[in-house]
């Protein structure tokens, strides 16, 4: 069994992206911006938040983090966002996800430029990946692509089934998969989907984002499959110094003896998620300047 370890497919991309960045600085003389917006207190944002700092500053990304309160309006998050597509030293917006009740996930997403969606959720840049056009994709399936490349682990032909169909992973992943590019058979499954084990079997890649800790066993995969758990739920662990873990959607010790390669949780897809998300702010940049 492979273990699919994410962090070192991930320092290659951030490696790779500070390079671009030293020559970007002395093209243009500048650094490229990230805007990230975190509305409330919600532990795991947080963290997901200083994460993305920690790997902005060591790219080389400057990084304006504008943190709001838990009550604050839509309009006023409308507003902030209106500012940050008018500042032309911005050129990614990042606003982290979930929102509290009173704020639209779809007005929000709809208000973020598409040359400043580094998350790829604006309608333009979900309809460019459809139609397999050049344009910011999601940090997630882009980075689970990036890392089945790096560990040469080919999609062409494949079956792969999606357990999950968010606009976050699913739904983009799908896109992606059946582009010409990859050439994959996909399957998404759901809440209504009718004998989820039918198709999970038949998996020669599982991607799995549902959000139910170690929900996955091992009769629900097909003998030497790939399996990508996406993921993440923080769980009370009473033996850990933190009084927390990070678990995975898979129960990993079930399944690794079945499975010809696995992503482990964490240090899995999550360190890939925001090596892309700088890969994409680079590109915002580089376009930006481009089209002056
Ligand atoms: N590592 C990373 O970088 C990263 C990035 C993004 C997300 N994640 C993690 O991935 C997980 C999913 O995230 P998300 O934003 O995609 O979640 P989400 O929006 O809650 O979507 C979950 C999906 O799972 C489906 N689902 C739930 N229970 C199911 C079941 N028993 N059988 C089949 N399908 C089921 C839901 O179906 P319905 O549509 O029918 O409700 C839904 O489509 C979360 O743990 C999240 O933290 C990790």
């Amino acid at each position: 069994m492979i273990l699919l370890l994410g962090t070192p497919v991930a320092k290659a991309i951030k490696d790779e992206c500070k390079l671009k960045i030293i020559d970007f600085q002395v093209k243009y003389n500048r650094l490229p911006q990230l805007a990230v917006i975190l509305v409330g207190d919600n532990p795991s944002s947080q963290s997901y938040v200083k994460g993305k700092r920690k790997a902005c500053d060591y790219v080389g990304i400057k990084h304006k983090d504008i943190f709001l309160k838990e009550d604050t309006s839509e309009k006023k998050l409308l507003t902030i966002i209106e500012e940050l597509n008018l500042d032309d030293k911005v050129d990614g917006i990042l606003v982290q996800l979930p929102l509290p009740p009173q704020i639209s996930e779809t007005k929000v997403n709809d208000a973020i430029i598409p040359e400043k969606d580094v998350d790829g959720f604006n309608p333009v840049n979900v309809g460019s990946l459809l139609l397999g056009r050049k344009s910011l994709s999601p940090c997630t399936p882009k980075g689970i692509l990036k890392m089945l490349d790096y560990y040469g682990i080919t999609t062409e032909g494949k079956n792969v089934c999606i357990v999950g169909r968010s606009n976050l992973v699913g739904k983009p992943m799908a896109s992606m998969l059946i582009q010409k590019d990859r050439n994959a058979t996909v399957t998404i499954c759901h809440t209504h989907t009718r004998n989820l084990i039918e198709f999970t079997t038949k998996a020669d890649i599982l991607i799995i984002a549902v959000g139910k800790p170690s929900m996955f066993k091992k009769e629900m995969l097909k003998q030497n499959a790939v399996v990508i758990d996406v993921g993440i739920t923080m769980v009370n662990d009473s033996s850990s110094i933190k009084g927390y873990a990070w678990k995975g959607d898979v129960d990993f010790e079930d399944v690794k003896e079945k499975c010809s390669a696995i992503t482990p949780v964490p240090k899995g897809i999550g360190p890939m998620t925001i090596a892309v998300l700088m890969e994409n702010t680079l590109d915002a940049a580089l376009n930006r300047e481009e089209s002056k």
